[in-house]
């Protein structure tokens, strides 16, 4: 969770283009958002890669997704980052196209309405088969995995969301027809998605293009602000181990 103290310490492993485009947010916690999400992820790169933090540079992909640039020689690095009212996360793996959602579940949704909208019709109908709460978490769970997916992809929503859909039961995706031409979007059997253990109060989910039978494993860490302001504050280039590798 994101709260105001810790900022300095955040903000000082950040280049000078992540502080600009910091000081330009309107709403505070956007801003807090923003900056903590950016330490964290250069924290987790540092402690992945032996990189120091504050020398990562990144590029941007045509449909805004970031990638880091001139790759550090040790790590062939991808990672994606993700906010929703004040928490963070990122998603770090190797050679691996990922990408990560967390969606805050308190929100007023009309999910039938939504789901109806923008989901694909076996989505729908499987929501339609669960009641109250098993629906509400299923849609947001659909929803997460969803955008997962778009995002690491690199396209995030413009990537229709009814051209694929998300199997729950098997964790799995299907890519539909209308994507199934688009070498960006692979197939079904390229794709790992997860969700998060649960978290109260939100959805988490990755996407990874590592082959339905690639072994993989998922790590997911809790860092809290103290912790992460500690790792932020290590001088340069001593090693922010805070986080174990998360790779085999
Ligand atoms: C990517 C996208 C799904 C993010 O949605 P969101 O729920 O508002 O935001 P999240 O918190 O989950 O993720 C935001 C982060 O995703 C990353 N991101 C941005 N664009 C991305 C993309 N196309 N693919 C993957 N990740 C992307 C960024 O790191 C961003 O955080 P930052 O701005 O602090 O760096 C949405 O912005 C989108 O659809 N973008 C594509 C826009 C597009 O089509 N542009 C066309 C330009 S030609």
């Amino acid at each position: 969770m994101v709260g105001g103290g810790h900022l300095p310490a955040f903000r000082s492993v950040l280049n000078a283009e992540e502080r600009a485009r910091a000081g330009c947010f309107h709403f505070p916690e956007d801003q807090r958002s923003y900056i903590c999400a950016h330490a964290l992820t250069r924290c987790v790169l540092e402690a992945v890669s032996g990189t120091p933090a504050r020398d990562f540079n990144f590029r941007v992909g045509h449909y805004g997704k970031p990638e880091i640039d001139e790759y550090p020689e040790q790590a062939r690095l991808r990672f994606n980052l993700s906010h929703s009212r004040g928490l963070v996360c990122c998603a770090v793996s190797r050679e691996r196209d990922v990408g990560i959602d967390v969606e805050w579940v308190g929100r007023d949704t009309d999910i039938d309405g939504l789901a109806r909208k923008v989901f694909a019709a076996d989505e729908v109908a499987y929501l339609g088969r669960l009641e109250g709460c098993a629906r509400r978490d299923a849609f947001f769970a659909i929803w997460t995995l969803k955008e997962a997916y778009t995002k690491a992809v690199g396209r995030g929503l413009s990537i229709p969301l009814d051209g694929f859909s998300v199997c729950l039961d098997s964790l799995s995706l299907v890519i539909g027809q209308s994507l199934l031409d688009d070498p960006d979007a692979g197939n079904g059997a390229d794709w790992q998605v997860r969700l998060a253990p649960p978290i109260p109060g939100y959805k988490l989910a990755v996407a990874v293009r590592a082959g339905r039978s690639g072994r993989m494993v998922y790590r997911f860490r809790e860092v809290t602000p103290d912790a992460l302001a500690a790792l932020c504050c290590v001088p340069k280039g001593t090693g922010r181990t805070g986080f174990e590798p998360a790779f085999t």
